[in-house]
């Protein structure tokens, strides 16, 4: 069985002094669900107040990026080994970084291995573009992000991994894929994971993302092939963010 898991992506949102109080709030409304695993991805700066402040709760925490590099010139970036043994996730291969900074699947794949490496599982983010879906190529292009992405991942490793299926045009925008085109692409996700991984892949979990709120999650998250999501502007608010770790949470006992 897959433990669903429901990570807040915060992106570029909250001071340091914000970030506690929104993880203090959310702390105060998940930390009795146990069935449901919660991580919390604040920007890099408020990573240490966001660790003390879910230090004694079962919450794990993620950052939102990261450079392959162990350390050096590399002005602005954070390396695996700053964050070894600090956090427990990593978001990998956002459509914000491929779109506004150029990350190329090459660089992503090394980003994944070197997650990896350092013991931090690596949450892959794949998903096609409006114009992608528009042409029909929705599949050919998530396995190639898969294909890419994983190069040189051994079926061990990938136990370790979270996929993050995140269609591009409903990230932000108000406008989630439909719970039925969420589950197929999920499935045909599992199906390509399983081609290459075998068995391995019943226990990868695969998340839904983009514009999830807590009145379309329930719906989202009772999709055999959906184990989670990872939330972006619902997660900034903590009532909204509880409310989808309870969605979760339901899904489990259901
Ligand atoms: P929204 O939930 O704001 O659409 O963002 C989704 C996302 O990009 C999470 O990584």
């Amino acid at each position: 069985m897959r433990q669903p898991f429901i990570a807040g992506n915060w992106k570029m949102n909250k001071t340091v002094q914000e970030a506690r109080e929104l993880a203090e709030a959310i702390v105060a409304g998940v930390q009795a669900l146990h069935d449901v695993e919660v991580a919390l991805c604040p920007p890099f700066v408020a990573l240490t107040a966001v660790k003390a402040v879910i230090a004694d709760t079962p919450l794990k925490l993620g950052a939102q990026n990261m450079h392959d590099q162990e350390k050096g010139a590399f002005t602005g970036e954070i390396s695996p080994i700053m964050l070894a043994g600090w956090v427990d996730y990593v978001i990998v291969g956002h459509s914000e970084r491929r779109q506004h900074f150029g990350e190329s699947d090459a660089f992503i794949n090394r980003k994944v291995r070197a997650a990896l490496r350092h013991s931090l599982r690596p949450i892959l983010c794949i998903g096609e573009t409006l114009e992608q879906n528009d042409r029909g190529e929705t599949e050919a292009v998530l396995a190639q992000q898969l294909r890419l992405g994983l190069d040189g991942v051994s079926s061990t490793e990938a136990a370790h991994l979270v996929i993050a299926y995140e269609p591009v045009w409903a990230i932000g925008t108000g406008r989630p894929a439909t719970p039925a085109d969420a589950q197929q692409r999920c499935a045909f996700i599992r199906q390509e994971l399983c081609a290459r991984f075998g068995d391995v892949a019943d226990a990868i979990r695969i998340l839904y993302g983009g514009s999830v709120t807590p009145s379309n999650a329930p719906e989202l998250l009772r999709q055999p092939d959906i184990d989670g999501a990872l939330v972006g502007g619902a997660s900034l608010v903590a009532q909204d963010f509880i409310a989808i770790v309870r969605a979760a949470s339901q899904k489990q006992t259901a």
